[in-house]
């Protein structure tokens, strides 16, 4: 069976959909760059092993992904969830890893890569706003696109109620783009 890697920093909400989801592959470990995240203690009640590398103990961002890079490889993971990690990861990183990680962004890429998503589409006024799953390249937000989900931005919207929407869709789609990676 597939073994899968999900790389977290707060919450954890799509973490927990994705173990929830009827995913034919292993959740193996839960990792983390913050030792405060909640979601960490949802994986340890859901019987999944956690780590927390926390970047703020290395002096560089290449040590860092370097030491994160080890701790995943001990795993022999297939396939790496980036759920909600605000952490940039290198072209070294990355090369360890190929075509195995995949991202989930709360926007209709390639609008409104990097944080503040929802305020950026508010103050520009768009109609449409969303998620994608995408591939991870070392351009942030920018690698191939799996799937998208959109919604209607409702003149009542502020940033708070579109977190939720978006946040819907996203538990709606990164289960099926997991599926399909799983099915090649
Ligand atoms: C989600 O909305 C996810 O799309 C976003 O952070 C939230 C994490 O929520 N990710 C990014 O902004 C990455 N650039 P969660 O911890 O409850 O899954």
């Amino acid at each position: 069976m597939s073994k899968i890697v999900v790389l977290i920093s707060g919450r954890g909400s799509n973490m927990e959909n994705l173990v929830c989801s009827d995913i034919p592959g292993k959740f193996v470990l839960v990792a983390s760059n913050n030792p405060n995240a909640d979601g960490l203690k949802k994986a340890k009640n859901m019987g999944i092993r956690t780590a927390v590398v926390d970047h703020k103990t290395f002096s560089s961002r290449q040590d860092f992904d370097l030491a994160l890079a080890k701790k995943l490889e001990e795993y022999e993971p297939d396939l790496i969830l980036l759920a909600g990690f605000m952490r940039v990861l290198s072209k070294k990183f990355l090369s360890r890893f190929e075509n195995k990680v995949l991202n989930i962004h709360p926007s209709l890429l390639p609008a409104f890569p990097g944080q503040h998503s929802h305020k950026q589409a508010i103050k520009k006024g768009v109609r449409i706003h969303g998620c994608t799953v995408h591939f991870v390249t070392p351009s942030l937000d920018a690698g191939p696109i799996i799937v998208q989900s959109a919604i209607p931005v409702n003149p009542e919207d502020d940033e708070k109620s579109l977190a939720k929407k978006v946040l819907e869709q996203e538990h709606q789609i990164y289960p099926i783009a997991v599926k399909w990676f799983l099915e090649k």
